[in-house]
């Protein structure tokens, strides 16, 4: 088994890792200039954006041949997933590929501006993310076909979020603030998927435009020195099941 995933705060990389398979970074596959994945099995696992899908995946999907006897993808979301699984079927099937299996797992919403993390982690229990995920897992085991069903509505509105929101989110690089906590270690620079953050003065970082809005930056940063403009509390999240190291691997640009 082989799994394509894309990560910024380890919620997709968590759920990879429940699988026993070779585990694939979509930004070390673009590094690395390879699109096309052979196996028995492949899995596609990623976080959803504005309903839809981050443009890395999305990106890189349009140019990936997939070779698998069974294919499935899982959606991890921290609220509305809206038809983000439907719009990844219509992206699959640009280049030829489709799956057999889709699947959407609640867990924590990362989105800063909309969601305090401390507020969350205390009503973790009420989305049962441990009862869920292995049911997924066993029906991935046992390959079973579970078709798209985001419903209509959903699906219109995912459409339209994919070529608005999802094209526009780049954030602003004023959107971010760092403070004077940041001591320059540059782990906000290793944790970016897309080579958005240099350092400057004193190695503080400074962010570019080509931003994915993942927040790994912002989550990661040991000091908690990075800020948006825009959120809802200052507590930041990591998936407990996945290291900073893990997230450093997936993303780190080697340009
Ligand atoms: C830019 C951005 C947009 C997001 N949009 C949505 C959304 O539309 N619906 C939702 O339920 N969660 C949304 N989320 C939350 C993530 O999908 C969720 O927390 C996911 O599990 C994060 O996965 P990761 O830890 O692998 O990065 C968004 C997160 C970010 C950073
Ligand atoms: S990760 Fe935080 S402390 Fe380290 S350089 Fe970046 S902003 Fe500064
Ligand atoms: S700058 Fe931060 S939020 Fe933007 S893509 Fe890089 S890690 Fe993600």
């Amino acid at each position: 088994m082989k799994i394509l995933y894309f990560t910024g705060t380890g919620n997709s990389l968590a759920v990879a890792k429940r699988f026993e398979a070779e585990l694939l970074s979509i930004p070390q596959m673009i590094n690395n200039n390879e699109y096309v994945v052979e196996d028995d099995i492949v899995g596609i696992i990623y976080p959803v954006y504005a309903f839809s899908i981050p443009n890395i995946v999305r990106e890189y999907l349009k140019k990936c041949t997939i070779n698998s006897k069974y294919t499935f993808v899982i959606a991890t979301y921290g609220n509305t997933a809206g038809g983000s699984l439907h719009e990844m079927k219509k992206l699959l099937a640009q280049n030829g590929n489709k799956a057999d299996y889709y699947e959407k797992l609640l867990m924590v919403d990362n989105y800063l501006p909309f969601f305090d993390i401390d507020k969350q982690l205390e009503n973790l229990g009420k989305k049962n993310i441990e009862e869920n995920l292995s049911q997924i897992v066993d029906e991935v085991n046992l390959k079973i076909p579970k078709r798209e069903r985001s419903g209509i509505l959903n699906n219109i509105f995912s459409a339209i979020s994919a070529v608005t929101i999802c094209k526009l989110e780049k954030y602003n690089p004023k959107m971010f603030y760092v403070n004077d906590e940041c001591i320059g270690c540059g782990i906000c620079k290793k944790v970016c998927p897309v080579g958005n953050v240099f350092q400057g003065g004193k190695d503080k970082p400074v962010f570019g435009k080509e931003c994915e809005s993942c927040l790994s930056c912002t989550h990661n940063c040991p000091k908690n020195a990075i800020k948006l403009k825009y959120q809802m509390s200052d507590k930041r999240f990591r998936n407990p099941e996945v290291s900073l190291n893990e997230i450093i691997m997936a993303n780190e640009s080697f340009e």
